[in-house]
């Protein structure tokens, strides 16, 4: 009953890894680091040897051209491997994602698919972490709306889907509890930090120069930045109930993670 990690050295994949860990369930990470490459397909038979379960966190978007063609491969090879159930962590409103969440049935292995918006914590231990510290939050995008999703809420929706028992193919959209939009983000991190963070709207060229001050080549920063302009259009200005579903419970509010940052010293 092992579950594997494929990305178990991020954000989410950490986190789960610990859940699992401390609830004595069987589990291992995967990632470069372990010997397990997405751009090196030999290396992914051995990283589902043996396991009845996978959490897949592709980095870094299922949105991109030729990813399909990796999660059809993984989904063919899961099921020749064994793996009873798959749980895929995927965008809100990225169209470009669907077919790399359709391609990963390609084994007929029952996958369940997290639908995310955009992490909370991308303010504090992602590319958003710099920029709010210099008071200055700058993105390519409008002052829309967001549902922000609390990342441990993720997990533990993850944690359920992965552990349930009967593995569920399924979709799921999880969201916070409120719309925030970006200023209204950084004002409320303003007022638990003790320091102003205003948001401002700007072009592509800014948002890539911001990210290298923070050392993200561009060749990382201007897919994001597309990335951003398509979905930040407010498509995703609505709330999602997937973790009442999965959890039972409500959602997690910004104000909650974003007192929990600044005491953990996130923006100090
Ligand atoms: N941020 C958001 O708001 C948001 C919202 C919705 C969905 N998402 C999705 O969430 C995913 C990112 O999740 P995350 O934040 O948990 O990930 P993450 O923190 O970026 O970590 C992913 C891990 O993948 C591993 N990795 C990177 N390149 C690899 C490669 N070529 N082969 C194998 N492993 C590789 C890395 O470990 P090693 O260095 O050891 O390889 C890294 O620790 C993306 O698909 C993104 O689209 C994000």
């Amino acid at each position: 009953m092992t579950t594997v990690i494929l990305g178990g050295a991020g954000r989410t994949g950490s986190r789960i890894l610990d859940r699992l860990t401390a609830a004595a369930h069987p589990v291992r990470p995967a990632s470069r680091r372990s010997g397990f490459d997405w751009d090196d397909p030999s290396t992914w038979r051995g990283a589902l040897r043996g396991a009845t379960a996978a959490y897949v966190c592709f980095t870094p978007d299922l949105a991109l051209p030729g990813v399909p063609e990796t999660m059809g491969t993984l989904g063919r090879l899961a099921a020749t491997e064994g793996v009873e159930r798959l749980v895929l962590l995927s965008g809100r409103g990225e169209e470009g994602a669907r077919a790399s969440e359709t391609a990963l049935r390609g084994g007929s292995v029952p996958r369940t698919v997290l639908r995310c918006s955009w992490f909370q914590q991308n303010f504090s231990e992602h590319f958003l972490t710099g920029p709010v510290r210099r008071g200055r939050l700058r993105l390519p995008a409008p002052d829309v709306p967001e549902a922000f999703v609390d990342l441990d809420d993720v997990v533990d929706a993850a944690v359920v889907a992965l552990t349930r028992a009967v593995p569920e193919d399924a979709t799921y959209e999880l969201s916070g509890p409120e719309l925030l939009t970006f200023a209204q983000a950084a004002a409320l991190i303003s007022g638990v930090s003790g320091r102003t963070v205003t948001f401002e709207a700007v072009d592509v060229p800014s948002f890539v120069r911001d990210l290298a001050v923070d050392g993200v080549p561009a060749e990382e920063a201007e897919p994001l930045a597309h990335l951003f302009m398509d979905i930040l259009d407010g498509r995703n200005a609505s709330l999602a109930d997937g973790i009442e579903r999965l959890l039972g419970r409500p959602a997690s509010p910004f104000r909650t993670y974003a007192r929990r940052a600044a005491a953990s010293g996130a923006w100090s």
